[in-house]
């Protein structure tokens, strides 16, 4: 006998004058009245937590019209040619395949742009030899696709671009691998974090081991964002990947997204690492206890007490930016990614480069 009203978003006033309205309803004709407020959000985020067949079906088909538009993309980008015109070429495949609008601002990042994590310009100029990555995805009713590739402006990798994103993509297939019922966001997330670690340990960006640059979180200079995040009706679904202190299983049915990335700062011929080594559960803990304000405060002053080193980053290195991102949905069996009509292979990054574009007639 709850009426399901999200906090804040109505005057409690209005909603007892609303319920004192139905009392009459109730008085006459034994109408049950709720005499109760309830937040449905937890209830609602819960739900969307899990597809149903109807709901994955819309998804896949966001994935399908965005993995084409990605294609394109590749087939379309030369240099000369203008982020927003990549990005032109993209939206004119969604359209035409019936998604009415972008599931987000897309990033169209060429170059040094690609280490600007939420870079939505998208007005400058492609650069022969520059790496080109491309954050984009169409919506299909109401449902978006989140799909990330970072290929060649001029068709071809070179040797350094080719190291930093075979790491990338190393992460993401081990990310892979433990993408299924049971597992968890987090596991998905480790597995990508150990992975970068030794190839950045591998490259030389990387001070120590690598299991004290995992102890030290060092990997964060180079990927600072997270490894995955529900989709469906939002880029950004609904629902925690926390319960009960715990992250949430894994279930058929729940989507994500699985999205290393590695990103050199174009600026800095060196990084000072700090040899702090912190423990997340405990520095969650500290959170909860001092407030995030006084946590933070207590995290960089450890950092600015503790030894450090300086790390020279080779310049063939600095504004290297590559981030691969697909859309997975758990099934019985473990995954289906549902964003692989658009490749990741280096290999086949480079032969779909060299196609005609289907829009070579402007
Ligand atoms: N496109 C937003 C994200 O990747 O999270
Ligand atoms: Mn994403
Ligand atoms: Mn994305």
């Amino acid at each position: 006998d709850a009426v399901f009203v999200r906090p804040g978003s109505t005057p409690e006033s209005d909603v007892r004058k609303a319920l004192d309205g139905l009392g009459f309803f109730n008085e006459r004709f034994g109408y049950p009245v709720p005499s109760t407020m309830t937040d449905p959000t937890p209830m609602i985020a819960d739900m969307r937590l899990r597809k149903s067949a109807d709901e994955a079906k819309e998804l896949r088909r966001a994935c399908e019209v965005s993995a084409e538009g990605h294609r394109e993309a590749m087939r379309v980008a030369r240099p000369g040619l203008y982020e927003y015109q990549v990005q032109a070429a993209m939206e004119y495949v969604y359209r035409m395949r019936g998604s009415m609008r972008d599931g987000y601002p897309a990033i169209v990042a060429g170059g040094d742009n690609a280490c600007i994590l939420h870079y939505n310009e998208n007005d400058q100029i492609l650069n022969d030899g520059d790496l080109l990555l491309i954050d984009a995805a169409a919506e299909i009713g109401q449902y978006s696709s989140d799909i990330t590739r970072t290929f060649p402006v001029n068709g071809t990798f070179t040797a350094p671009q080719r190291a930093i994103y075979e790491i990338v993509l190393a992460a993401q297939h081990a990310s892979f691998e433990v993408a299924a019922p049971g597992s968890t966001i987090k596991a998905v997330h480790d597995a990508s974090a150990r992975v970068l670690t030794e190839g950045l340990v591998d490259l030389g960006l990387l001070p120590r081991s690598v299991e004290e640059s995992l102890a030290m979180h060092h990997y964060r200079e180079y990927f600072m964002h997270g490894t995955s995040h529900w989709l469906g009706l939002d880029v950004h679904d609904a629902g925690p990947q926390w319960k009960n202190r715990s992250p949430v299983l894994l279930e058929v049915g729940m989507s994500f997204t699985v999205e290393p990335g590695l990103y050199v700062d174009p600026n800095r011929d060196s990084v000072e690492f700090s040899l702090y080594e912190s423990d997340t559960d405990e520095a969650v803990a500290r959170r909860l206890e001092m407030g995030t304000a006084a946590a933070k405060a207590f995290d960089d002053e450890a950092k600015a007490k503790a030894e450090s080193v300086s790390l020279e980053i080779p310049e063939e290195f600095r504004g290297i930016g590559v981030r691969i991102e697909d859309d997975l949905l758990m099934t019985a069996g473990g995954y289906e990614n549902m964003s692989a009509g658009v490749p990741t292979a280096i290999d086949e990054i480079e032969a779909l480069c060299a196609e005609p574009p289907l829009t070579s007639a402007l």
